[in-house]
């Protein structure tokens, strides 16, 4: 059991770098099972994270030739294999769904189960399949799993009921190799759509439209290998900018493409962070933090539901209300309860967390899923005293030693490596007592 020790009060100064972005790379690598030359993918910029080793296992139990090395991983498929992802594997991301539509196209047949990933609530993948048997897929149920299979996928228009990024993601990588013409209406249109376009146009797709609300897409015959460099991470940027913030410190994230940011930099101006944005660079310069009057999270342009926790973790400590709805995920707001273990003031009702802007102090507190853990590291980098951040391993999997990228900021994090019940028991801190250093064993500070 890892957990993070935090020790809050230290302002962050300096400058930082950001890797590929996890939901660009996830959909990139499914996408590499459409490559049936003898040649590799070439893969660069990829994080070193949890999501793209256990990635890495999946497309391995496909047969697959997969090496990681060096934030570089080279990709060879031409052995696809097995049609069959083992539920063990898939049980484990939630982005493991998305391997429906490439496998399908190359080889007629898929075998599933239900995805699992980070608990916000529920996830329904009703349009994946829906999309996928408008392409030509019949689709059951077998003893727990689902099962796809086509004599060969047809282009088709399809018009998707809300833009889930997962769905049009698995539909395009459907579509590139269906006869004929598809059309996708109402498409999700996040950044890492474009991504995904442009590498599976430099594999020989022929796509064009991401960034819209309609995609369009000529079925080739074949696709074939390419080295691509995946964008940078926006949620691990914003999430950086955000730990700046809320120290009052002076940090400047590079290597990013800043207008993947502009929902989350006008909502972080109007909470009063004073902000510059260069070319390839954003830098927070420090500035009083101050409520907002409502923060609603939406499909991309849109401020991202993934980043609604740690600018949650921001205005718990900025003067004034704050309203946040989220209305993306049903149920995002399991960071809450543990935010209130650090004395936020916030009450929630349905998709809206009303806040009340105050201090916080340390705590024990359980990392519910991955960007609410880095909430919580957020917080704890503010809250007096020290926060215990528990089940780190939601955080690793998709921030690359978020622990050692703020250290080198100026922040005192620990990984600690104990056993659960070493550490001290979160009731302690229920009832309005701070955890001091000495209230942590000795090995944990
Ligand atoms: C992706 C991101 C995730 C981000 C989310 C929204 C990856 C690996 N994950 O997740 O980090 O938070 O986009 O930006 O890229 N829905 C349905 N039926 C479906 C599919 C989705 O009702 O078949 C609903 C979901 O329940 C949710 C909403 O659509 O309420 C958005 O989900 P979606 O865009 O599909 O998110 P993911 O692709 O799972």
């Amino acid at each position: 059991m890892n957990c993070f020790i935090v020790e809050g009060g230290h302002t962050l100064k300096g400058k930082i770098e950001v890797r590929g972005a996890k939901n660009s790379m996830l959909p990139i690598m499914a996408a590499a099972i459409l490559n049936s030359s003898k040649q590799e993918i070439v893969l660069e910029n990829i994080p070193d994270i949890g999501d793209m080793h256990m990635k890495k296992t999946i497309l391995q139990s496909l047969g697959l030739q997969v090496s990681y090395n060096d934030h570089m991983l080279n990709i060879g498929s031409p052995e696809l294999s097995c049609f069959t992802i083992p539920a063990a594997l898939m049980k484990e991301m939630r982005s493991s769904i998305i391997i429906m539509g490439p496998v399908l196209a190359r080889l007629g047949r898929v075998k599933v189960t239900y995805p699992g990933g980070c608990s916000i609530g529920p996830r329904p993948i009703d349009l994946h399949l829906k999309g996928l048997e408008a392409l030509g897929a019949r689709i059951w149920e077998e003893k727990g799993y689902i099962v796809a299979s086509t004599s060969g996928l047809r282009g088709t228009e399809i018009h998707l009921d809300y833009p889930s990024v997962g769905a049009t993601e698995n539909l395009m990588m459907a579509a590139v190799l269906a006869s004929g013409n598809t059309v996708i209406y109402n498409a999700a249109r996040e950044p890492e759509i474009v991504d995904l376009q442009n590498f599976l146009n430099a594999m020989g797709a022929k796509v064009r439209g991401a960034g819209t609300e309609t995609l369009r897409i000529r079925g080739v015959d074949a696709l074939g290998c390419c080295r691509y460099r995946i964008i940078p991470d926006r949620i691990v940027a914003g999430t950086y900018l955000m730990a700046g913030a809320i120290t009052g410190g002076q940090v400047t994230v590079e290597g990013i493409i800043p207008s993947h940011l502009d929902a989350v930099v006008a909502k972080m101006q109007e909470a009063g962070v004073i902000l510059k944005v260069d070319e390839e660079n954003i830098s927070v310069l420090g500035g009083r933090l101050r409520g907002v009057e409502t923060l609603r999270t939406l499909p991309y342009p849109g401020f991202p539901t993934d980043l609604q926790s740690p600018m949650m973790a921001l205005l718990t400590v900025a003067a004034g209300r704050s309203k946040i709805v989220e209305s993306v995920f049903e149920a995002r707001f399991k960071h809450v309860e543990e935010l209130k273990r650090m004395h936020a003031r916030i009450s929630v009702e349905g998709r809206t967390a009303l806040l009340e802007g105050g201090s916080l102090r340390g705590a024990v507190v359980t990392a519910t899923d991955l960007r609410a853990g880095a909430a919580l590291v957020l917080a704890g980098l503010t809250a007096e005293g020290m926060t215990v951040v528990k089940e780190i391993k939601h955080i690793d999997r998709g921030y690359e030693r978020l622990d050692l990228a703020l250290n080198r900021l100026g922040a005192k994090i620990k990984r600690s490596m104990e056993e659960e019940s070493k550490i001290p028991d979160r009731q302690q801190n229920v009832n309005g007592k701070m955890i001091k250093t000495n209230d942590l064993p000795s090995y944990l500070v």
